[in-house]
This record gives C-alpha cells, sequence and structure tokens, in this order.
C-alpha cells in the first residue's frame, strides 16, 4: 500500500500566535456584555475527544439519523459526480464517521476521487486519514488543517475540477444566521457550474428532543462545555474553578437555536494570567459558549437561493428529524 496521504496548514500559525488569537478572543468576549467565547475554541484534543463521546450518546439522535441517511443514499450521489475525475471536500470533516459509509462505497466502485477533509483540529485530522487509509487503500487524500474560511480560501488556490462539498452534522447550525449568509456567499463563490453542496441541517422538532439532545444524562455536553474554561486556564494561565460554573443549554424556539452557556454559581472573580486581568462574575451570569440552529425546510430553501445555490434533492432521515440538502450551483 502507497502513503497517500498528507497534511496541510494553510493558516500556518505557529502554536504561540495561536495562542496569542485565542487570549485575543477570550479577552473579547469576557469583556462584552453578554460574555462569551467562540465555539471555534471546543476543539482543542479534549474537546475534540468529548465530541466524539457525544455523537455516540443515545440522547444525540444528528450523528445516526445522518448516518442512516448516507447510508441509504450513497448510490444515488455516487451517480451525481460518476462522470469523471472530481474532488470530494468536506468542511468540518472531525473523526469522518458518516463520510466513510460514501468513501467506501466509491472507493469499491472505482471512481476517480480525491478526498479532501478540512478541520481545525490537526488531531482529528491525523486519525481521520489513518482510519481512512487503512479501509480505502490508495485513496488520494489531501488533509487541510484550518477553520472553515480558511479551508475554502485554500480550495480557491488549489482545487481544479468538478468538486462535491460535503458540510455534514449540521455544522451550519453553529452559525448565527449572518454568519451562515456570509459563510454560503463565500462558498457560492469557490464552486463553479456542475459542482454540488451537500449540507446537512437539523430539523426544528419537538422541544423536548431537542433538550435532551443538548443535556444528556451522562453529563458530557456539559464536560464539552466546561473544557472550555479549563482549556483556558491550561493554555492561558486562567484560574476559574470548574466546581463554581455549571453548563445550560436550552432550545429557544424565538431564535430557533439550542442556546449554550457557562454559568458562574456565585458572584466571583476569576484572573486570566496570560493577559493579566481579573474579570468579574456576578451571580448565575452566563458566558454564551455555542448556538445550535435549527431549521425548517422553508428556511433551508430560502438560505439556499439567497446565496445563489439552487436546492436539487432533500434526503430525509427515516425519522424525519434531520436532512442532508443537496445543492447544485446553476448555469
Ligand atoms: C458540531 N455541532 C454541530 C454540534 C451541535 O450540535 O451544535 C456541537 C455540539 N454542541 C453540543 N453538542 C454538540
Amino acid at each position: 500500500m502507497t502513503q497517500t496521504y498528507r497534511i496541510l496548514k494553510p493558516g500556518s500559525q505557529n502554536p504561540e500566535s495561536a495562542r496569542q488569537q485565542f487570549l485575543r478572543d477570550v479577552e473579547q468576549g469576557l469583556s462584552q456584555t453578554p460574555k462569551s467565547i467562540p465555539s471555534q475554541y471546543f476543539y482543542d484534543e479534549t474537546g475534540s475527544k468529548l465530541f466524539e463521546q457525544i455523537m455516540d450518546l443515545p440522547e444525540y439522535y444528528l450523528t445516526d439519523a445522518e448516518y442512516e441517511i448516507l447510508e441509504r443514499n450513497h448510490r444515488r450521489l455516487a451517480e451525481l459526480v460518476n462522470h469523471s475525475a472530481f474532488n470530494l471536500v468536506e468542511l468540518g470533516a472531525g473523526d469522518g464517521r458518516k463520510t466513510r459509509v460514501l468513501l467506501e462505497h466509491l472507493h469499491s466502485e472505482k471512481i476517480d476521487f480525491k478526498y479532501i477533509p478540512i478541520d481545525i483540529s490537526e488531531g482529528a485530522m491525523t486519525s481521520l486519514q489513518e482510519e481512512v487509509a487503512a479501509c480505502c487503500s490508495d485513496l488520494e487524500m489531501l488533509g487541510v488543517v484550518g477553520e472553515y474560511f480558511q479551508g475554502l480560501n485554500w480550495v480557491e488556490k488549489h482545487v481544479g475540477g468538478p468538486s462535491l462539498v460535503l458540510f455534514l452534522g449540521s455544522n451550519i447550525g453553529n452559525f448565527r444566521p449572518s454568519k451562515a449568509k456570509i459563510f454560503l456567499r463565500r462558498l457560492r463563490q469557490v464552486l463553479r457550474p456542475g459542482d454540488f453542496v451537500l449540507m446537512g441541517f437539523d430539523l426544528k422538532k419537538d422541544t423536548r428532543r431537542l433538550n435532551a439532545a443538548y443535556n444528556d444524562k451522562q453529563g458530557i455536553t456539559a464536560r464539552f462545555n466546561l473544557n472550555l474554561l479549563a482549556r483556558i486556564n491550561r493554555e492561558l494561565a486562567g484560574e476559574f474553578d470548574l466546581d463554581n460554573w455549571e453548563f445550560y443549554g436550552w432550545y429557544n424556539p424565538l431564535s430557533g437555536a439550542v442556546e449554550s452557556s457557562l454559568l458562574s454559581r456565585k458572584r466571583q472573580c476569576v484572573r486570566i494570567g496570560a493577559c493579566g486581568k481579573v474579570f468579574e462574575f456576578d451571580a448565575w451570569e452566563a458566558i454564551h459558549t455555542e448556538y445550535s440552529f435549527k431549521y425548517s425546510e422553508a428556511e433551508i430553501e430560502k438560505m439556499a437561493t439567497t446565496a445563489g445555490f439552487t436546492v436539487a434533492e432533500h434526503y430525509h432521515a427515516k425519522n424525519q428529524t434531520f436532512v442532508d440538502s443537496l445543492w447544485s450551483i446553476p448555469l
């Protein structure tokens, strides 16, 4: 078997400048009202492993639902792209567990393609590539480590020929609507007629089911959120006492999102050594950590057309919890 995978880091931040960026974002986020920390910082090594555990939780139906969609529809997707050699670009690939169904099918059918996963976590990228290399020998892979916009810049410069872009797992739901609009416009700019996008959306549903998915009995989602504070302690000499904090994440039907935050159990001051500042928190004050937007089909169609895409097909989970929406680019 030949070695067919490589990892690129186009943003090529050295660890020190990445730490400085983290510090700037934390300092800025904790100086605002309401306070917040960007959700991209969930995914250090510990956070990426906790997210893998979340995907295995019985309450977190999203992953199984999308896996089932891809299992039932991978042949149809393969037909769409199987005209000439193409690129399978995956934004936010994570551990790639759902994509593997599609990869294995394309590979076993000897379809000519290159796999280009993009993810912010270098650790996740390394294990993803090792696992895919083990199941799809000789598949050409090029992993790009970076956040979504860096990934798109790289694709624009370096990827030629027809592409199918995957953006699965309801990752789009972690953008506020205004940011989602900017992201989709940028994605549209990078693609050409003949390309496709497959985008995973978690659908609006019974709020009890949504709330259960983000308030799992084992408390993994709580640990995933608290890891943000632990990460500040580890990397920025923060002095958060995790016992003084608790996770709060509930669906707000008015915004259409599960809104997650960390609540300060008491009035407290916390020093962050790396910037030499002390931040004050009132009792039960929140630090916003994440939005997880949920969509109706009408909203999905509007998002697609506003950004200049055409909705080609919708693949629903059998239990109607989730949809993978296939978009094409009009000529
Ligand atoms: C990655 N993203 C789509 C997940 C979500 O559902 O918003 C992250 C997550 N947060 C808590 N549980 C899972």
